[in-house]
């Protein structure tokens, strides 16, 4: 595993998260970092997520939170939290669910919680929303989230069947996140691309 500059970390049940991620890391060129079914990083994560300039943290919303496996992730980086060792990098979050909202805003609450345990700078959205009577389920953040991003697959939809809009939100979210990186990140400019 290779040093990254934006690392996206993230557990996914069933895949449909998973995707959401993949397309966060083509917007970003970041590198994905799964956590397990059992709520475990591979070999070589934390030195990985330690090298990043900034950490996406994503989950699906499981009743109204993330699942538990991400927060075991969350409650291993309590040793991490002990040195503020992820102080002052940049982080942001996102959430995949069934419904529109589904409650996925206590999630995004709570990754944003985690990144200030860990005294890290939160990079929002950024992104307008599409609500006026023209939008459409086809307009970037129709879901018109700010505070991360937001995704909604359909309860019955396979991984081959999501929004795609929300696969192109999910990039104009990477990139968003990227720029932040190149604007508050000073050693970031020091790295090649
Ligand atoms: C145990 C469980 C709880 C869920 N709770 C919610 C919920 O609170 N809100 C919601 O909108 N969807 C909920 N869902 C639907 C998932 O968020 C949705 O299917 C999502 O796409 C799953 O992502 P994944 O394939 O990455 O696991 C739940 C699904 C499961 C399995």
């Amino acid at each position: 595993m290779s040093a990254s500059k934006i690392v996206i970390v993230f557990h996914s049940g069933y895949g449909h998260t998973r995707k959401i991620a993949e397309a966060v890391a083509e917007g970003s060129s970041g590198e994905l970092l799964a956590i397990s079914s059992e709520g475990e990083l591979p070999a070589g994560g934390w030195e990985l997520l330690q090298a990043a300039q900034a950490i996406v943290f994503g989950a699906p919303t499981y009743m109204g939170m993330v699942p538990w496996q991400f927060k075991k992730f969350a409650d291993a980086s309590s040793k991490v939290w002990f040195e503020q060792s992820w102080k002052d990098k940049l982080a942001a979050g996102f959430t995949n669910s069934a419904s529109m909202s589904g409650d996925k805003l206590l999630t995004l609450h709570y990754l944003f919680a985690l990144s200030q345990q860990h005294s890290m700078l939160w990079v929002g959205a950024g992104t307008m929303p599409s609500n006026t009577k023209a939008a459409t389920r086809n307009d970037i953040n129709y879901i018109g989230s700010f505070c991360g991003l937001m995704t909604a697959t359909p309860a019955d939809a396979s991984v081959d069947e999501m929004v795609p809009s929300d696969i192109e939100t999910a990039k104009v979210f990477g990139r968003r996140v990227a720029e932040a990186v190149v604007a508050f990140v000073p050693e970031s400019r020091l790295v090649p691309a």
